[in-house]
């Protein structure tokens, strides 16, 4: 068990950030990381396994929602810190189901906010100075952008317009009420698209590839044209170590890497590589497989985020493009083939039919290949 004045509490860190942020954390000799997860279907201990017996880490099952639970946390570890990752991440999975986003993400963040904040005032002077609260959203909040518009910054009004992302900005306003009204130290990042290794096979890129190299179709919302801004999960890893370390009381910073690219290209791009990297593969040209299919009620056109403030400020930079980051993530997901297997059964199966069985085929938005690469940026 963790000794720690100097430890970290993460929540949902057996999540897909939330596991890479903790290996980053380890591997850097930060401290001791306390994880609280409630391991829902997203959340997975392998993830983790590298480090589970290390003497720096310890893992607690549990939900945020539980107040007793998370007040005998920051009792008995003493934080310098809570880095909040936990939440329900998918835009899918709240349009079927808003109930458990509204749970966790506004219900949880609450919780939490009033255990660090009775956690907090019984700190010493000293403990205080050191205190930060880390709540972890999204780009979502800010809602969609027209093809012309400037990049999502930190002034953009709140309008968001999903389940998932009307949650995320109730938690964001909850956490900002905290620091105004009771002087919680807490900081906000708001984050563009994350892709990388343990990405959970129900988000585009992983689902991508998980079904090419089992030659199932590749379903495409709508015209594919939709665009999002990618970010290697490791920069956003590195965005929050700064954050902490160096990011100023109460503010937001959004957290982005200058990578926009339409849904298609994304796909495209994923295709190519699968094609080079797996050439004996029955399935080539991976491209093939690509279907179009009914589009996501109230699906946001493009995301776009301006990272200047967090570039600026706290001299970040993300180090990875999105080419040298997806071919990583490419060779991550061919050399962890059981890792997908052992995802991708049960409940997923299930939510792939649900998810999948009603949307069709939408042969009139068929492209050709060679239209496929080409996309708005
Ligand atoms: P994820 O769905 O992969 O992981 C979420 C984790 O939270 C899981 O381990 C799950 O078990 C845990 N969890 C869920 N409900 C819980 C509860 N009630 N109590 C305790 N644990 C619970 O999510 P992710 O993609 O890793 O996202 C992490 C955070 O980052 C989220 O807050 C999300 O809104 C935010 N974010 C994600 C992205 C992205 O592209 N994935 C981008 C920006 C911001
Ligand atoms: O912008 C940050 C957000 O990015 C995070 O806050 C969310 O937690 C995260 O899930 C992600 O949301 P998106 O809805 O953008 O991600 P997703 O991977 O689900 O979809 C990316 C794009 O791809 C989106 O335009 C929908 C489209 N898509 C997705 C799936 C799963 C498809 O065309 N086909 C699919 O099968």
């Amino acid at each position: 068990m963790i000794e720690c004045s100097d430890c970290i509490l993460v929540t949902g860190g057996a999540g897909f950030i939330g596991s890479n942020f903790v290996l980053d954390w380890l591997a850097a000799g930060l401290g001791p990381v306390v994880n609280l997860d409630k391991l829902t279907y997203a959340g997975n201990p392998a993830n983790l396994t590298s480090i589970a017996q290390s003497a720096e880490y310890t893992f607690v099952q549990g939900d945020i929602c539980d107040a007793e639970l998370v007040t005998s946390l920051m009792q008995k570890y003493q934080p310098r810190a809570v880095i909040h990752f936990a939440a329900e991440s998918h835009v899918d999975r709240s349009i079927a189901g808003p109930e458990a986003f509204l749970r966790t993400n506004i219900n949880g963040t609450f919780t939490l906010l009033q255990a660090a904040r009775a956690y907090y005032d019984a700190l010493t002077k000293e403990g205080q100075g050191r205190f930060r609260f880390l709540h972890v959203s999204t780009d979502e909040v800010y809602g969609t952008l027209t093809p012309e518009a400037p990049a999502f910054h930190e002034e953009t009004p709140y309008a968001p317009n999903s389940p998932y992302a009307a949650s995320k900005a109730s938690s964001d306003h909850l956490v900002r009420a905290w620091v105004h009204t009771y002087g919680l130290p807490a900081i906000i990042t708001n984050c563009s698209n994350n892709y990388g290794p343990y990405q959970f096979p129900e988000k585009l890129i992983p689902l991508m590839i998980a079904n090419a190299l089992q030659g199932k179709s590749l379903p495409v919302y709508g015209d594919g044209q939709q665009v999002r801004d990618w970010l290697y999960v490791g920069d956003h890893a590195s965005a929050l170590r700064t954050v902490l370390e160096r990011g100023r009381l109460g503010e937001t910073y959004n957290v982005g890497g200058g990578n926009q690219r339409s849904n298609l290209e994304v796909v495209t791009t994923v295709c190519a590589l699968l094609d080079e990297l797996v050439p004996q593969s029955t399935f080539k040209p991976h491209l093939q497989l690509v279907k179009y299919v009914t589009d996501r009620p109230g699906h946001d056109r493009r995301y776009a985020i301006d990272a200047r403030k967090l570039e600026g400020e706290l001299g970040w930079r993300a180090q990875e493009s999105f080419e040298t980051g997806l071919r990583k993530t490419v060779e991550w997901y061919l050399g962890n083939a059981e890792w997908i297997e052992n995802v991708t059964s049960g409940a997923y199966q299930q939510w792939m039919a649900q998810n999948y069985s009603g949307r069709g085929h939408k042969a009139s938005e068929q492209r050709t290949t060679t239209e496929a690469g080409e996309g708005a940026r």
